[in-house]
């Protein structure tokens, strides 16, 4: 057994080693002491989830610490040059316990694995933790999970909640698809209709709904404060049902459809190169441009089969100037990339197989050509909604079948489409799509503990031999270090699935 095996952490650190002597304790007298700028703001997350979980409470100091305290430091030279924008180091003596970063991203990385390493029990018994040594940064800048609030809406509640629960694994961008034909959930104070009429049901005749802009910007800034970057998206032309129902003059027909509660795809589209739909681009790009501080707008442009080829091609690059105009990076999924006028920059999202067919792998390269960067969330792999197995209550299964949990861990994003490799890729990004998803504890199901898997793919070093994912991950390794993540899923109160090959531990009451 390597050194790493014995601290269980997903995603796993790059090292991580166990050291001999007494364990650190959590007395009463400790606390957390700062240093360096934003390591208060990290603290106070620790503290308030030390006060929560384990009914501690701890105060934050600008001293050096003493004995049994609690350290977070952030300066340059913590981690090393190439390493600096999100690595740390955790180390845990008797001593106390020392968080070492060069940002506050960094310290807060390190904060959720220490979380992971405090024992659930820590509201009743001691809160001791077995000395260690952890160095550790990211393979890659951006890891993802998408949540669609638009087939059923979730509100700022349950998107804060998902917030909570993803940066546990390190997650740090979250991918809200805001809009599709069922829903319209991103107030626009110039297209007033896109909401009160566009946002007032869902998949299945669910109520629907919708986030104010102030709830919005609310639900950036939570984000924000825990290193998680907002990419909204509006998926554009097709998957549009939904403004086509608020406003007539979109349409290429000038009727408006009924809304729409089903869950078939590709019949809808805007009409392209028109005036009204022009105005209303640059309303929309330009409203939620200005909602957004982080780098990304998604325009989608998947599945765009009423939109003949040469619209489809003027309304990519005409959106995606637009998006250029705010200052935004486009993002889109891997069907833009048949367009050879993207802004130089614009980031593809490939969702087709871990083979790919047709001309997915060549559409996702011009992104590349284009100068451009990919993500990567291979459907048969990292689509959180597909089934777990056959029979399943939630989710679908076209993508070639049930994913299993092994399945969402073993594979490699460099070994998708020939020619990119981690260069080329900006990251990873597992989705979940809600069209048979109502209820948060749907969501969680389906959501862990998938997202653990991919987000270790995202986060932990590549396997040594990426010719051979199958044998180069350790499954095994991998299903225990998740059984130790579950207890603390399972005191949180989060419904995840207990799939089979895990060794769960029993629940522990929170
Ligand atoms: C997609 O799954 N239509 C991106």
């Amino acid at each position: 057994m390597s050194a790493n095996q014995r601290v269980s952490v997903i995603p796993q650190p790059v090292s991580a080693e166990t050291r001999d002597g007494a364990p650190f304790t959590l007395a009463p007298t400790a606390r957390i002491s700062v240093a360096g700028p934003g390591a208060a703001e990290v603290a106070g997350l620790l503290m308030a989830e030390l006060a929560s979980d384990c009914r501690r409470d701890l105060t934050v100091v600008h001293e050096p610490p003493v004995y049994g305290d609690i350290a977070i430091v952030i300066a340059e030279d913590e981690v090393a040059e190439e390493h600096r924008a999100e690595g740390y180091s955790l180390t845990v003596t008797a001593e106390g316990v020392r968080i070492g970063a060069a940002t506050a991203a960094g310290a807060f990385w390190g904060v959720q694995t220490l979380r992971q390493l405090v024992p659930v029990e820590c509201a009743t018994d001691p809160l001791t933790i077995a000395p260690l040594s952890i160095r550790d940064h990211p393979r890659f800048g951006y890891r993802g999970a998408m949540l669609d609030v638009a087939r059923h809406f979730f509100g700022p509640d349950a998107v804060k909640r998902f917030i909570d629960a993803i940066v546990l694994v390190k997650v740090n961008h979250l991918h809200l698809h805001l809009t599709d034909d069922q829903g319209w959930r991103i107030e626009i104070e110039s297209w007033p209709n896109l909401t009160a009429h566009g946002g007032s049901t869902g998949s299945d005749g669910s109520p629907g709904g919708f986030f104010t802009q102030s709830e919005f910007r609310d639900l950036v800034a939570y984000a924000a404060e825990r290193h998680v970057t907002i990419v909204p998206e509006l998926d554009m032309p097709g998957h549009t049902n939904a403004a086509l129902a608020s406003y007539p003059e979109l349409n290429p027909s000038g009727v408006a459809p009924e809304l729409y509660t089903g869950s078939k795809v590709g019949f809808s589209t805007l009409q392209t190169g028109d005036p009204t739909t022009d105005r209303f681009l640059a309303d929309v790009i330009g409203e939620v441009a200005a909602l957004t501080p982080g780098p990304y707008l998604h325009i989608g442009g998947d599945e765009c089969l009423s939109t003949s080829s040469e619209d489809f091609l003027g309304f990519i690059a005409h959106a995606s100037a637009l998006v250029a105009s705010q200052g935004k990076t486009a993002v889109g999924w891997h069907e833009m990339g048949k367009s050879e006028n993207l802004p130089s920059g614009t980031v593809g999202q490939y969702w087709d197989f871990l083979t790919p067919r047709g001309s997915s792998g060549d559409e996702t390269l011009s992104f590349v050509r284009q100068g451009g960067a990919v993500i990567m969330s291979p459907a048969d792999v990292s689509y959180l909604d597909i089934v777990y197995e056959d029979g399943d209550r939630l989710g679908q299964d076209w993508a070639d079948g049930p994913t299993e949990l092994r399945s969402a861990f073993v594979w490699d994003p460099a070994r998708i489409v020939a020619g990119l490799g981690d260069s080329h890729l900006l990251g990873v990004e597992a989705p979940l799509w809600t069209e048979t998803m109502a209820t948060v504890e749907d969501v969680e199901e389906m959501v862990f503990p998938r997202l653990a898997a991919v987000a270790e793919v995202a986060w932990s070093v590549a396997p040594a031999d990426t010719e051979a994912v199958e044998s180069a991950r350790d499954f095994a390794d991998f299903a225990d270090r998740l059984a130790a993540l579950g207890e603390h899923w399972a005191a949180a109160g989060i419904a995840f699935r207990r799939v089979p090959g895990v060794p769960w531990r029993d629940t522990v009451s929170a």
